[in-house]
This record gives C-alpha cells, structure tokens and sequence, in this order.
C-alpha cells in the first residue's frame, strides 16, 4: 500500500495555482501555509507517521526534481504515510540536499516518527519559495520548496483517499 502510494506521488502532474478548476475548497487545502500536521490534528485524535524509506540517494535517482535543487552528490530522502486515527491520510516524500544538512539542520536527518512539520514549523528560520498543486488521476498533491537558514530542501505531498481534504471537496 505505502509504495503504491508513493509510487502515484511521484507521478503527480504539476499544475499552476491560478488554472482553471482548482475551487476554493480545493485550493485552501493545497496552499496551505501552515502546518498540514497540525491542521490534520484538527479532524482525529490522533496523528501518527510511520517511516516508509529514510537514507541517502545519489543524484541520478532523483526525477524532475533535480531542477528545483542545488547540484549535490548527495540527497537525504525521507518517504512517509501519515494516518489519521489509522487511516491512509497522506504520502509524503522529502529530499534535502546534503548540503543543506549541517548546523541544527541535521535533524532532519533524525526525525523518525516524528512529523517533519513539528520541526519545520517550530523553527524561525522557515522560508517557502513557492507551492505548486499536483493532480494523479483523482488525487491532489502538491509540493514545496522551503527554505531553512536560506538552505533548500523539497516537499512533495500526496493526499490519499481517506483524507478529510475530499471531504470538503463533495
Ligand atoms: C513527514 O513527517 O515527513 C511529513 C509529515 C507531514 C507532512 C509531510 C511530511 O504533511
């Protein structure tokens, strides 16, 4: 189940924010400038993550992706499933140059469990250069590039069936 999800993340189908179609609801979702752990708290009791794959990956395995992020040997992957109360609720994929891992950064490298936002969003240093919305079949996603003391990592979310997301959206 968590490959298959985060094998339709990464054939998300990129999209501009201003297209045709993309409603309100939909919209207030996809950009939002929050934390979408803490958002996602809004409607369960509980958050839980679970680590899917968490290491390094060469350059040539990243796809288009490459051209959102510096030149590096090396990228510190990090794939997740997030639940709500148990269920499916997101698919989440993180490279994060390995130059960008030195400093307080480095925790990135040590989240585990822990939901990524709960540290991105506690830190000061936080910047975003943009957000894109994607589209997979009947699924909605988007990504991030954010800043950390100027570094760059990049965030790419799937939101999975279960979500409350589509809730909004019927
Ligand atoms: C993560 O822990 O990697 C994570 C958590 C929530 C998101 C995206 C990524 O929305």
């Amino acid at each position: 189940m968590s490959q298959d999800a985060l094998s339709l993340l990464r054939a998300l189908n990129w999209l501009s924010p201003e297209q045709p179609g993309l409603s309100p609801a939909l919209l207030n979702w996809l950009l939002e400038e929050d934390s979408m752990t803490r958002r996602f708290e809004q409607h369960c009791q509980q958050v839980t993550v679970q680590p899917v794959r968490e290491g390094f990956i060469n350059a040539d395995e990243l796809t288009d992706e490459k051209a959102l992020l510096p030149d590096d040997e090396r990228f510190w992957l990090r794939e997740i499933i997030l639940f709500g109360d148990d269920e499916p609720w997101l698919a989440g994929r993180t490279l994060v140059p390995e130059s960008t891992l030195n400093g307080p950064e480095i925790m990135l490298q040590q989240l585990g469990t822990r939901p990524l936002g709960r540290y991105l969003f506690s830190s000061s240093t936080l910047s975003r250069d943009f957000i894109e919305p994607g589209k997979i079949h009947d699924l909605w996603g988007r990504r991030s590039r954010l800043r950390l003391s100027d570094k760059p990592l990049l965030l790419t979310e799937l939101f999975l069936p279960a979500c409350p997301l589509y809730r909004d959206l019927v």
